[in-house]
């Protein structure tokens, strides 16, 4: 029989609780089940820091590492926000995946608006110390970086972005040797969303994994971000092959970003269920891939996520009660 959403939700209450209760982190779940964090979201919220240390296995750092947060003005860094995130996920005994080293957003503007345009030398200098400061201030503690994000676009191109037009294609590759020096004990993802399935980006995506690979670039990952919506018409068997494709080349893969959106006109039992649906052929992809070593959710619960609260993206409402996508992922990835 069909539950409601109010029965989903009521059920759910009681369900937490014998979670909490029975299996906090005792044993290790069969994979890690991540959310990502922007800490000023937690400091001041102790139920939200309850929840994430009571459900979660590994934190992704949503904001705080991000340039434009981290290295405010030039050569000066504000470590606060991610000392504190980290420190709370290390106390709680979660994985901390770090996010992101290069990306073309979020960069701060004495980098984007300089009073005179930056050389290339200037440029690579920047972004070498900004790497080596930033992974070597968290050596040893954050376990996984996403070293660079988004860095091929839709039709299979390089992004045109700040990056690849100061310095050229090479800053991918760069990042990554510059990570492993600062931290030989992280691992270094490359991180992208839209690959998936079958299609260019996502080709792109694995040449240029190849290419690194094959040329002794520190590669370790692949991330996957999934982004998706109602009526997303990659199936499961999609998901599967295409982080099969990148996990053949020796790396390693991960759901990195999971989300759903809702139509916030369309809120309706049928669609909680077909949200869940995309949750578990997600969450079952990777447990089906060897080397898929993680599920991350990207945020905490709806009122947090970046595409907003009246999409209900997320796996936990706004009262942080299990939607039927927390109890799709929970029987997907069960604790073992
Ligand atoms: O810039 C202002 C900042 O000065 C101010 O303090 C703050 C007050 O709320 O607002 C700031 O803007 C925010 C911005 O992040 C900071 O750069 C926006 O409100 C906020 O919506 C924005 O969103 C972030 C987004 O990346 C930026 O592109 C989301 O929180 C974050 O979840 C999202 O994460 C990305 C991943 O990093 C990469 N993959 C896609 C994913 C979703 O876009």
């Amino acid at each position: 029989m069909a539950v409601t959403a109010r029965q989903a939700t009521g059920s759910c209450r009681r369900r937490v609780q014998v979670d909490y209760i029975s299996f906090r982190r005792v044993q290790a779940r069969s994979l890690p089940l991540g959310t990502t964090v922007w800490w000023r979201y937690l400091e001041d919220n102790p139920v939200a820091r309850a929840v994430v240390a009571r459900e979660f296995d590994s934190v992704t750092t949503e904001n705080d590492l991000k340039m434009e947060f981290v290295q405010p003005r030039e050569g000066e860094f504000d470590f606060q926000a991610g000392d504190e995130l980290v420190g709370f996920a290390r106390r709680h005994g979660m994985e901390i995946r770090g996010h992101t080293l290069v990306w073309g957003q979020q960069l701060p503007r004495w980098l984007t608006e300089p009073r005179d345009p930056w050389s290339r030398d200037e440029l690579i200098s920047i972004l070498t110390n900004h790497i080596r400061t930033v992974v070597g201030r968290y050596r040893g503690q954050i376990a996984e970086w996403d070293v660079v994000n988004e860095a091929i676009a839709e039709d299979g191109s390089y992004t045109r972005n700040f990056w690849l037009e100061g310095i050229g294609p090479e800053y991918i590759e760069l990042a990554f040797r510059w990570a492993r020096e600062a931290d030989p004990t992280a691992r270094l993802f490359y991180n992208d969303f839209g690959i998936e399935g079958a299609n260019p980006r996502s080709d792109a995506v694995f040449d240029l994994a190849a290419d690194l690979r094959r040329r002794g670039v520190p590669i370790d990952g692949v991330g996957s971000q999934r982004h998706s919506f109602l009526g997303d018409v990659t199936s499961e068997a999609d998901v599967v092959a295409s982080l099969r494709r990148f996990a053949s080349l020796g790396l390693r893969v991960r759901i990195t970003e999971m989300d759903v959106t809702i139509p916030p006109a369309n809120v309706a039992p049928s669609s909680l269920r077909a949200q869940a649906k995309l949750y578990r052929e997600t969450a079952s992809a990777c447990r089906r891939v060897r080397a898929c070593t993680g599920f991350t959710v990207w945020g905490v619960s709806d009122p947090f996520s970046w595409r907003g609260a009246e999409t209900t993206p997320l796996f936990l409402d706004a009262s942080y009660l299990g939607k039927p996508a927390y109890y799709a992922v929970r029987e997907t990835l069960p604790v073992q």
